[in-house]
């Protein structure tokens, strides 16, 4: 398949897109700066079962605490590891969670916003972040 490019500049804070990359759903979320300082905190951290990402699904490039290579901005394939289904965005939190996550409405995975899973739910790992690069504010996937 042909590379995809988005310009991600033009995605507000909070808000996600979702495009077609290899038939697989990308979701691309501008993340704000609330959003940031949750993904670093440990209490939130003590809530996921791979925090550090150190089951090996995203480029050593975004091996880091926002699993991106721009902080503000998530790149994820947007595809549950449990059974594939395609996880929901939910700006507002949802019950038990009081920050925007992604939750599976398939078997009720969760996901925070480095597309980190939470425990005690069914996807084993994180969701995988597809191999990308820049370009002068584009995004262009690579493959
Ligand atoms: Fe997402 Fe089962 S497919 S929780």
């Amino acid at each position: 398949g042909a590379p995809v490019q988005v310009n991600v500049d033009k995605i507000e804070p909070g808000e996600m897109v979702s495009v077609a990359w290899q038939g697989k759903p990308v979701f691309l979320l501008r993340r704000t700066e609330e959003s940031l300082a949750i993904l670093e905190s440990e209490e939130h951290l003590g809530q996921l079962r791979d925090p550090a990402s150190d089951i090996n699904n995203q480029p050593e490039y975004t091996k880091n605490n926002t699993r991106s290579i721009r902080p503000e901005i998530l790149i994820v394939v947007g595809i549950c590891t449990h059974l594939g289904c395609v996880p929901e965005y939910r700006a507002n939190g949802m019950i038990g969670v009081i920050h925007s996550l992604y939750f599976c409405p398939c078997h009720g995975s969760k996901f925070d916003l480095a597309g980190r899973v939470y425990k005690g739910v069914p996807a084993p790992t994180n969701l995988i972040v597809p191999p990308h690069t820049y370009i002068i504010g584009k995004i262009f996937f690579v493959y």
